[in-house]
C-alpha cells in the first residue's frame, strides 16, 4: 500500500468514518479484533504479517486462535469472515454453498478480456460457469479423458527421468523441473506439444513462465479496490489492473502462436480441439487455457516439492516409498505405470504433505451472494469467506502430533480430500470444490514415484536432512521460500 491510498484514504475519510459508525450498529457479526474508523482491522492484519512473515493463512490462524473458528475482520471497507475449523468449514462448502458459492474476484483481476472467460474467476455460478465447468469435467478430467492422456504424462515423465540422469551427481533445483514437466504434460494435452525445455536456454516460449508468474502475483498485491470496493470510482488507481492486462495480452499472443503451431496430425484430439468443436473461441478459449496452466503447474509443481522435501527429510518413509514402488513396478528403471493406483503408501505421503502444506491454505476467497448465517452469527451480503485450510489441518485437537510428516495416519483411514471430510479440504468444497483433483493426483504420483524409483536424494554440500530448511513462502500459491535443491544419484546403471 502506498502514497495512492494514503491520499485516497484522507479524501475519503468522512465517507469512511460514516460507514464505520453504521457497520458497528450492525450485531451478530462473528468475533474478532475491534476495527479501527475507516481502515478497519488492517493494522491487525499487518502486525499479525510482520510476525508471520507476510504468511496470510498463519496470521489469521493466530487470529483465529484468540477469537475463535469463525472470525470477522474489516479490511477498509471490505467484510471479509474465515473459517478455521472443520464444524466452520461444513458450514461454508456443504450448508450454505448455495449462498456462498459465489468467487471473490481480486479487483486487479477484473479485466474483461480474463475474468469474464475464466472458469476459476467466474463471479457467479451461472448457466455459463455450469457449461464451462461440464465441458471440462467431461472433456479434461473425466476418468476416460485421463485415460487417454495417461501416454502423454508418461513420456514426459520419463523426459524428466532422462533429464535427471544427466544431471546425476550435480545440483538440481526440484521445483523447477517439476514445474516444467508439468507446464509439458499440460501443453502436450491442450496443444499436443511441449512448451518449455528442460534444457537451460532452450524451448520455444521461455518469457512465457515469467509473464505467468509476474500475473500470479500480481493477484496478491494489496489493491485500493480491494480495501474499499466501489469507491474508487472505476479508476485502476494503484495500476495493476493496467498491469495484469498487459500480461494477459501477452500469454494470448503465445496462446495464438502456440495454436498456428500445432500439428496437423495430433491437434485432432487434443483440448485446445475439444473446446473449439464447443464453439469456444477467441478470449473465451484463451482464458480457460490460461486456467488449466495456472489452476494445474504451480500448485502441483509446490505439491511435489514439498512431498520430495519431507522424503528427504525422513529417510524411513523414502525407504518404505521406494519398497512399495519396487514391489508394485518391479525394480528400476522398468516403470509400469499402469499400477500407480495401487501405491498405497506413497498416496498416502500425498495426503500428509496436501495435510502440512495445501498449496493453495485458504482455498480460493468466495463472496456471499446473501445474508446467511453460520454458526449462529450474521454473515453479511458481499461479505468475503476464506476457509483456513492450513489451519485445520495443523490443528492439534484433530490431527496427534500435528506438525509431523507421518504418512502412516492416511493408511486405514477413510478421511479423504474430495471435499466431504471437512478436517481435510485442500481441495475445497461444494459447487466450486477443484475439479482438478483425480489429474492432479495421478501427476503427484507419477512425478514422485518417478524420482524415488529411479533416484537416490542427496542434500549439496554434505547438509543433514535436518538441517534443510522448510519455511514457506505464499504467493498465490503455498511454496517453499528457498527453492529445493537435491542431487540425484542413480539407483541403477
Ligand atoms: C495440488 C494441486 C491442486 C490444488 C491444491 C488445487 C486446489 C484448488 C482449490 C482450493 C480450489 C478452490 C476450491 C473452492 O473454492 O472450494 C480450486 C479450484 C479449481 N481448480 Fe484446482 N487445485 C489443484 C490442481 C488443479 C488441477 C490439476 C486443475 C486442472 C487442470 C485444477 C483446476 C481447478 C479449477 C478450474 C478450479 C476452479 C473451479 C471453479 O471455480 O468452479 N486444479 N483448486
Amino acid at each position: 500500500m502506498g502514497s495512492s491510498l494514503l491520499l485516497f484514504l484522507v479524501l475519503l475519510f468522512p465517507v469512511l468514518l460514516s460507514l464505520f459508525w453504521r457497520s458497528r450498529k450492525q450485531t451478530n457479526l462473528p468475533p474478532g479484533p475491534r476495527p479501527w474508523p475507516a481502515i478497519g482491522n488492517i493494522p491487525h492484519l499487518m502486525l499479525r504479517q510482520a510476525v508471520t512473515g507476510q504468511r496470510l493463512h498463519a496470521s489469521l490462524a493466530a487470529i483465529a486462535e484468540d477469537y475463535g473458528p469463525l472470525i470477522y475482520l474489516r479490511l477498509g471497507a471490505r467484510e471479509l469472515v474465515v473459517a478455521s475449523s472443520p464444524s466452520a468449514a461444513a458450514q461454508v462448502l456443504k450448508t450454505n454453498d448455495r449462498v456462498l458459492c459465489a468467487r471473490y474476484v481480486p479487483a486487479a483481476y477484473r479485466v474483461p478480456i480474463y475474468a469474464d472467460h475464466s472458469l476459476i474467476w467466474h463471479a457467479r455460478c451461472d448457466d455459463n460457469w455450469r457449461s464451462l465447468r461440464t465441458i471440462f469435467r467431461a472433456d479434461l478430467l473425466s476418468s476416460p479423458s485421463l485415460a487417454r492422456h495417461a501416454p502423454a504424462r508418461e513420456r514426459k515423465a520419463g523426459e524428466m527421468a532422462r533429464f535427471l540422469l544427466s544431471r546425476a551427481g550435480k545440483e538440481v533445483k526440484i521445483g523447477k523441473v517439476i514445474f516444467i514437466t508439468f507446464f509439458n504434460m499440460v501443453g502436450n494435452i491442450i496443444f499436443s506439444r511441449d512448451v518449455l525445455s528442460l534444457e537451460e536456454g532452450k524451448g520455444w516460449f521461455p518469457e512465457l513462465k515469467s509473464h505467468m508468474a509476474r500475473m500470479l502475483e500480481l493477484a496478491v498485491v494489496p489493491c485500493i479496490e480491494d480495501f474499499f470496493p466501489g469507491m474508487t470510482g472505476g479508476f485502476d488507481l494503484d495500476g495493476l489492473k493496467h498491469q495484469v492486462q498487459t500480461y494477459l495480452e501477452k500469454l494470448y499472443g503465445i496462446w495464438d502462436e502456440i495454436m498456428m503451431q500445432r500439428s496437423e496430425e495430433t491437434q485432432d484430439k487434443d483440448f485446445t480441439k475439444m473446446l473449439l468443436d464447443h464453439g469456444i473461441r477467441d478470449n473465451q478459449l484463451k482464458a480457460l487455457i490460461l486456467d488449466i496452466f495456472t489452476a494445474g503447474s504451480d500448485t502441483s509443481a509446490a505439491l511435489a516439492e514439498w512431498i520430495m522435501s519431507e522424503l528427504v527429510r525422513s529417510p524411513d518413509v523414502m525407504k518404505r516409498v521406494r519398497e512399495e514402488l519396487i514391489q508394485v513396478m518391479g525394480p528400476p528403471p522398468t516403470g509400469d505405470h499402469t499400477h500407480l493406483a495401487r501405491l498405497t503408501y506413497l498416496h498416502a505421503c500425498i495426503k500428509e504433505a496436501l495435510r502440512l502444506h495445501p498449496p493453495a491454505p485458504l482455498l480460493l476467497p468466495r463472496c456471499a451472494i446473501d445474508t446467511c448465517e453460520i454458526m449462529s452469527y450474521t454473515i453479511p451480503k458481499n461479505c468475503t469467506i476464506m476457509v483456513n485450510a492450513w489451519a485445520i489441518g495443523r490443528n492439534p485437537e484433530i490431527w496427534k502430533d500435528p506438525l509431523s510428516f507421518s504418512p502412516e495416519r492416511f493408511l486405514n483411514c477413510s478421511v479423504d480430500y474430495k471435499g466431504i471430510d471437512f478436517e481435510f479440504v485442500p481441495f475445497g468444497g461444494g459447487m466450486r470444490a477443484c475439479p482438478g483433483i483425480s489429474m492432479g493426483v495421478r501427476v503427484y504420483q507419477l512425478v514422485v514415484a518417478t524420482m524415488v524409483h529411479n533416484f537416490d536424494w542427496l542434500l549439496p554440500g554434505g547438509k543433514q536432512r535436518s538441517e534443510l530448511n522448510m519455511d514457506e513462502k505464499l504467493g498465490l500459491v503455498l511454496e517453499r521460500k528457498q527453492p529445493l535443491v537435491l542431487i540425484p544419484k542413480p539407483l541403477v546403471g
